[in-house]
């Protein structure tokens, strides 16, 4: 990893520089959405995209009809990067923390990967609040900030409900299926929409979730949502492919440690055996995994399998495109 955690600026910088200089997106591509964009905001609407990045996904959107949409990122570099890349669009440097924009600005936040980076920082549930604290104060009422993350609905809610300002805001949870699953490991990810109360009696939003629900995406042909039984068939697999290679990985760790030892510490090594491993979750385990496995493979002549069984470099590339790092905390 970069000089620092991936709760800093100069993680970024380096990995825009580094690990990822050319334009990639999280998760999916704002064509993948297809309809859904078109349920989630209007045409006329003012949208801050936060946490950009060096995502085309700003870039797709404004071509697909949302002009009025301001980008930010912390990372200095990369809106200079994307600013030279994607003239014709508005980019500016900005902390989600301390947002220099008048109350009432947007009608739309969207967020594709900024709360899962929130979630890596030291003092996570503060540095949330606080982001929370100004989504809230720069969106007008009956406003949405909408949530695409690694994480489960669960964890993302609990920043709501910890914290929402002088609202209560009303949450919609989806589940989007994840076209690149397998090679990123988990099957879907979760959409929160959340909205904040317009303040006029009687003027609560339609719900939005039927309209979201039945979308297929022109990129892959398939429906975009899973439903929770769906998503958990793919858990179970993924579970199953795991345990496997996890299987397969200790045998082999077993055999190399017979071969190298003596017959007198064989019997002591087999007790160190490497312990399983937990279940996939958030962008931040999925990369602390990576590593220590990094660490635990040695250099094979067949190719690298990782631990979950999939390729090693291309799983890690796609999640994360960072290297290898000891000195991660
Ligand atoms: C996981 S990347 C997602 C990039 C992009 N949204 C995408 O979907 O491909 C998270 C981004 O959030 C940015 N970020 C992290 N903390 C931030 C903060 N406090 N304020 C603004 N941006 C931040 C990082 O610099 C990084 O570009």
């Amino acid at each position: 990893m970069g000089r620092g955690g991936y709760g800093t600026v100069d993680f970024w910088d380096d990995y825009y520089v580094t690990d990822r200089p050319e334009p990639y997106d999280w998760f999916f591509s704002c064509s993948y959405l297809g309809g859904v964009i078109g349920e989630l905001v209007s045409p006329h609407q003012d949208i801050l995209m936060v946490g950009c990045g060096n995502s085309p996904f700003s870039q797709e959107l404004h071509d697909a009809g949302f002009p009025r949409l301001t980008n930010v990122d912390n990372c200095a570099l990369v809106i200079e990067q994307q600013r030279q890349r994607y003239p014709d669009l508005h980019w500016e440097v900005e902390d989600v923390r301390h947002l220099s924009y008048p109350a009432d600005t947007f009608d739309v936040i969207f967020d594709k990967g900024l709360l899962d980076n929130l979630f890596c920082y030291q003092a996570a549930e503060d540095q949330c609040d606080h982001a929370m604290r100004e989504f809230d104060r720069v969106l007008r009422p009956g406003g949405r900030y909408v949530v695409i993350s690694f994480h489960p609905f669960e964890e993302i809610r609990h920043v709501f409900t910890r914290n929402s300002g002088s609202h209560d805001w009303h949450l919609t949870e989806i589940l989007l299926r994840n076209p690149r699953w397998p090679e990123i490991r988990t099957p879907c990810f979760s959409l929160v929409i959340a909205e904040k109360p317009s303040g006029a009696v009687g003027e609560d939003s339609a719900p939005i979730s039927q309209g979201i629900l039945s979308q297929v995406s022109p990129e892959s042909g398939e429906s975009i949502c899973l439903t929770e039984e769906e998503a958990q068939g793919y858990r179970d697999e993924a579970e199953r492919l795991r345990r496997e290679a996890s299987d397969r990985l200790k045998a082999r760790q077993r055999e190399q440690r017979q071969v190298q030892s003596p017959p007198a510490v064989r019997a002591a090594s087999s007790a160190n055996a490497t312990p399983p491993q937990p279940p996939l979750g958030t962008m931040q385990d999925q990369l602390q995994r990576r590593r220590s496995t990094l660490r635990q493979v040695p250099p094979p002549s067949e190719p690298v399998v990782h631990s979950d069984g999939f390729a090693l470099k291309s799983a890690f590339a796609s999640v994360a495109g960072v290297g290898d790092d000891e000195d991660e905390e």
